[in-house]
């Protein structure tokens, strides 16, 4: 039989948001709200039934695969190998997305309580925060709150560590992520086996320290499961995606920034009532879920915020960031950006993914410089299909998914590049965010 967890009389009959109104600062603002319950109720119970909790409220990765939380956890806990690790993936890298810093600063406590629910959960030997050394503001946040919850005994003594790591984007994948925590670059290791089968700091093949990875949102979704249950967790979102998300929404919009809304919610609320829609006089032309999947179209904005929903129309949820771009935009002068960022920061471990996505980049840059033709569309495709072979990690495959929807679906645009390059004035630019101004509405984003 499944175990199940005590019920806990809580005050709201609303799943609690993740995103709080206002930042917590202190302790005792986060504890006045409800904080440190959950952990408090952990321990006092076996950790399968923590693992079970997860399991039923449904919980899946928000890093951008969507993978069920307690399954992943189950595998660890149930390894007999005896040492296993935790690692809080917080080094969000990818364009369009900035939902893991602002949770980070809005409520470091809660990502704490979080990791250490997680940690006793698969009895962790120790819980490491792998976070960009250049997100300062949220490296302070989280010291802060980690350095009163310790002086508070608030975290029942489970080591959390911070590794500040480089601005790669594949920082922020797991096996390069492991390699970062271990004093290696960001470079995914060769294993085919996932870090929570082969994980942190393996000297000895008969104990593969087997470790979870969790995005930092995934985390920070535990205290509120732990406290509240998981019907009420299920209370928001569908059957196969409960709960709620925190979406990034950044581009042609009236009103760009960050949105928690119940997963199922149809992607036209978020993008016409939350974000404010197109500006005036403008049409809807396109919307990327980050640079991990195909493009989404006007015609299916009433598709559910899901992951199997986004799934079935041929693209994906990713880690729920929308760049959305009007009829101004240039789709030629995007497919070039997003080829060329993902051609950028490949490693080159694997030959194909590197040759692959710089081929594509080369000749979507002689299109949109003037001097491309059909030839150049056809080998941007080429090497864009042949870059996930033999790859150790995702990034070419979402080369594969991301660039060829572009260049088809804007086919008679791409042919209008044809010697001539883009007719568009406007330059595009690719939406890497670095800050983020709450009263404005306003993202910073990286220049170059
Ligand atoms: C190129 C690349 C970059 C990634 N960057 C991130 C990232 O910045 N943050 C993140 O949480 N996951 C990122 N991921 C996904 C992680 O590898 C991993 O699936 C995730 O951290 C698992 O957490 P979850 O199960 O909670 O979603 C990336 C994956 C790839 C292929
Ligand atoms: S697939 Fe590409 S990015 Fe991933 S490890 Fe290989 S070369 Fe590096």
């Amino acid at each position: 039989m499944t175990p199940t967890l005590p019920r806990m009389q809580t005050t709201s009959r609303h799943l609690t948001p993740l995103l709080p109104v206002r930042s917590v600062r202190s302790i005792e603002a986060y504890k006045s709200a409800g904080g440190g319950q959950a952990l408090a109720k952990a321990l006092a119970t076996p950790p399968e039934f923590i693992i079970a909790e997860v399991k039923r409220a449904g919980l899946r990765g928000r890093g951008g695969a969507g993978v069920p939380t307690g399954l992943k956890w189950a595998s660890v806990a149930h390894d007999p190998c005896p040492t296993k690790y935790l690692v809080c993936n917080a080094a969000e890298g990818e364009p369009g997305t900035f939902k893991d810093r602002f949770l980070m600063r809005k409520n470091p406590y809660q990502l704490l309580e979080g990791i250490a629910i997680a940690a006793y959960a698969i009895n962790a030997r120790k819980a490491f925060i792998g976070i960009k050394k250049s997100f300062y503001v949220e490296i302070a946040a989280i010291q802060r709150a980690l350095s009163e919850m310790v002086t508070a005994g608030f975290l029942a003594g489970i080591p959390i560590e911070l590794t500040l790591g480089p601005e790669d984007y594949l920082f922020g994948e797991e096996k390069a992520l492991l390699e970062v925590i271990e004093g290696g670059e960001a470079m995914p290791r060769e294993a085919a086996l996932p870090p929570y089968v082969l994980g942190l700091f393996v000297r000895d093949p008969s104990q593969l320290n087997p470790t979870v990875v969790n995005n930092v949102e995934t985390l920070s979704n535990i205290p509120r499961i732990i406290r509240e249950g998981a019907e009420m967790f299920r209370s928001c979102g569908t059957r196969s995606s409960p709960g709620t998300m925190v979406f990034t929404v950044s581009g042609d919009v009236r009103r760009p920034g960050l949105y928690e809304l119940s997963l199922g919610t149809p992607l036209e609320e978020l993008i016409n009532e939350h974000a404010g829609g197109i500006k005036a006089g403008r049409r809807l032309k396109a919307i990327f879920s980050g640079l991990s999947n195909a493009v989404i179209l006007p015609d299916s904005l009433d598709t559910p915020l899901d992951f199997d929903a986004l799934q079935s129309i041929g693209s994906g949820i990713g880690s729920g960031g929308f760049i959305v771009y009007d009829d101004s935009a240039s789709m030629v002068q995007v497919a070039q950006l997003f080829s060329k960022f993902l051609s950028t920061e490949s490693c080159g471990q694997c030959t194909a993914c590197k040759l692959g996505t710089t081929q594509a980049t080369d000749h979507l840059l002689k299109l949109t410089g003037g001097t491309g033709n059909e030839l150049d569309v056809e080998y941007a495709l080429e090497g864009s299909a042949m870059a996930p072979q033999g790859n150790r990690c995702y990034l070419p495959v979402q080369h594969s998914l991301l660039v060829p929807s572009i260049v088809r679906t804007f086919a008679s645009e791409f042919q209008r590049a044809f010697n001539r390059g883009c007719s568009s004035e406007r330059r595009m630019f690719l939406p890497k965010m670095i800050d983020f101004d709450e009263a404005t509405h306003t993202f910073r984003y990286a220049e170059g």
